[in-house]
């Protein structure tokens, strides 16, 4: 533990305030020192409020500092702006990070989504990618899509009674208005998955809208702020009983039941080509099965889906 860390876990567990005479004791360092590590603190977006008295630790629940993470504080890796949460989780990936890191950041300049868009990335939002090593056959990789997916609209539906549904593959609805998008990268070494980088942006307190007229955000819905570190752990938590337990029936299954697309006339662009159909079913691999104009079948495995 940093001093930093110390502080803060000191003034957390403190009821009220503490004077900076008693954590410098309990730190064995000077009162400047705790004053210019808390300033430091402030100034990286920690509440923590000054007065004579000494130093108070506001609770703020929004919070996404790793050491508000409990279980998981050894694999959270914040940054208050970055490119994107894909390049730190591809870097971290690449040097050996455990199953389940993760990248979070308050804002990314370089968002990105599917098919090479922008993902507007303000503050507010909830953008992070998490690092998974499943021991899974390549051919069932788009199942931890739709295991990412499954996890978030269950969250959102069971902890804030928002009615979000599923669009194939791994967009979150909620009355066509998308609150949640997912872009996955995987890297493989062999015949073998090395690592998959999930990356999830959700609006939760940003205002989507501004830049996507078709977005929505949570604190719309709810009709109030909404804390994210909450919706992370429940997130976490999730996906890895998924992964941990893999199921891929039960996984399906959990998909269909919570998804939009099915029975929906649909185009499917990729970057080479567009089909259009109806949807008619998914697949045990994750492909969407569309029936065409001329009633003949069709499986497609990845691409962008449109609700038409
Ligand atoms: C999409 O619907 O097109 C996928 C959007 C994925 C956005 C998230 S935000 C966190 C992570 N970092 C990125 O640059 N993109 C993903």
């Amino acid at each position: 533990m940093d001093k930093k860390e110390k502080i803060y876990t000191i003034l957390k567990e403190a009821e009220g305030v503490l004077s900076g005479e008693k954590i410098s004791a309990m730190l064995g360092v000077s009162r400047v020192s705790v004053w210019k590590h808390v300033k430091g603190m402030v100034t990286s977006g920690i509440p923590i409020v000054s007065s004579p008295q000494g130093y108070h630790l506001t609770p703020d629940p929004n919070s996404l500092l790793p050491w508000e993470f409990g279980v998981w504080q050894d694999h959270i890796h914040h940054f208050r702006e970055i490119s994107s949460t894909m390049d730190e989780a591809t870097a971290l990936a690449r040097q050996g990070c455990p199953d389940f890191t993760v990248a979070v950041a308050e804002r990314q300049t370089l968002g990105r989504g599917r098919m090479n868009r922008t993902w507007f990335s303000g503050d507010g939002g909830l953008y992070f990618t998490v690092v998974v090593r499943p021991d899974i056959p390549i051919v069932s990789a788009s199942l931890v899509n739709l295991a990412a997916a499954v996890a978030m609209a269950t969250i959102l539906r069971t902890l804030f009674d928002i009615p979000a549904s599923l669009k194939w593959p791994n967009d979150i609805l909620v009355d066509e208005a998308k609150i949640c998008g997912i872009l996955s990268q995987m890297e493989t070494e062999g015949d073998q998955i090395s690592h998959l980088r999930i990356g999830v942006g959700l609006n939760v307190n940003n205002s989507p809208e501004v830049d996507e007229p078709t977005a929505v955000s949570m604190k719309k819905l709810v009709g109030d702020h909404v804390p994210r570190r909450q919706i992370l752990i429940s997130f976490l938590n999730n996906f890895k009983k998924q992964l941990v337990n893999f199921d891929a029936d039960s996984l399906i299954a959990d998909w269909r039941s919570n998804n939009s697309t099915i029975g929906r006339h649909v185009t499917i662009t990729t970057l080479r080509k567009t089909v259009e159909g109806k949807a008619v079913d998914i697949e045990s691999d994750g492909g969407l099965v569309l029936q065409m104009a001329d009633g003949s079948c069709e499986t497609v495995i990845h691409g962008d889906c449109f609700h038409i």
